[in-house]
């Protein structure tokens, strides 16, 4: 059930009147994923605005429709929903510091972001026991949490779940390269023992100025 709460944020609202994005576009079978990053000019405590300004912009463009014509709402688990254009499109965001991810595609979509940052110890209660015997043995074990972690969240927002499901039940099979983001294959997924099937799953490092982030974005079969 959708709470019907529009966003009419523009992008000055959003703390940043040049909201000039970075974009991924990603073609699989029967569809597209548009996913745009942009950086603030400053970390914002919240940063729900710049994520609906972002949203509203991507939206408008992949609709072909005016800004002022795209509404979005939440539904009853925080999932954001596009309410018009009555277009057949999914929509998932995702912020952290100072930067800001939103993703459309024609299926159910998530999208998550990580800074890289200084290496800290995992949380290993959010992790499958395959994932934290990968974790032990890899020489990055910050890259590899990370890249599994946003991989995680991307699922768990496609799904529209969040983390009201418990993420250790759920296995990320990361192929063992480094890749970036645009070049990475794709991930598995086995939750609860059964293999998702997936039209997009990518997890890796994206350039986004003035350092790299951690993108992932999943895309479910329908
Ligand atoms: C999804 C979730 C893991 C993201 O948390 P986070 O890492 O702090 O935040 P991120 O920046 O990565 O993502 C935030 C965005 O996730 C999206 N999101 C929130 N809940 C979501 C859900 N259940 N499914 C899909 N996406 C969700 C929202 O678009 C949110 O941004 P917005 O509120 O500005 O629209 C977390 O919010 C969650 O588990 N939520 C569901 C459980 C819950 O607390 N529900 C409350 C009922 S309103």
């Amino acid at each position: 059930m959708l709470d019907r709460v529009t966003y009419g944020l523009s992008a000055e609202a959003a703390g940043d009147a040049s909201i000039a994005p970075f974009a991924h576009s990603l073609e699989y079978p029967g569809g597209r994923a548009d996913i745009w990053l942009t950086r603030l000019s400053e970390p914002a405590r919240d940063l729900s605005p710049a994520r609906a300004a972002l949203a509203h912009r991507l939206v408008a463009w992949r609709a072909h429709c005016e800004e002022s014509g795209v509404a979005l709402a939440h539904d009853a688990d925080g999932a954001p929903r596009l309410v018009a254009p009555d277009v057949a499109l999914a929509l998932s965001l995702a912020g952290r510091g100072d930067i800001v991810a939103a993703a459309v595609a024609d299926g159910p979509v998530g999208v998550d972001i990580e800074t890289i940052g200084e290496a800290f110890s995992p949380p290993l209660n959010v992790l499958h026991p395959t994932e934290r015997a990968a974790l032990a043995a890899a020489s990055d074990a910050h890259g590899l949490f990370l890249r599994i972690w946003t991989a995680k969240e991307a699922y768990l927002k496609a799904l529209g779940t969040g983390l009201l499901r418990e993420p250790a039940g759920i296995e990320v099979r990361l192929a063992a390269s480094d890749a970036t983001f645009a070049e990475c294959p794709a991930f598995d997924i086995v939750d609860r023992g059964r293999r998702v099937a997936t039209r997009l799953a990518r997890a890796g490092r994206t350039d986004l100025a003035p350092a790299p982030v951690v993108l992932a974005c999943v895309v479910l079969e329908l």
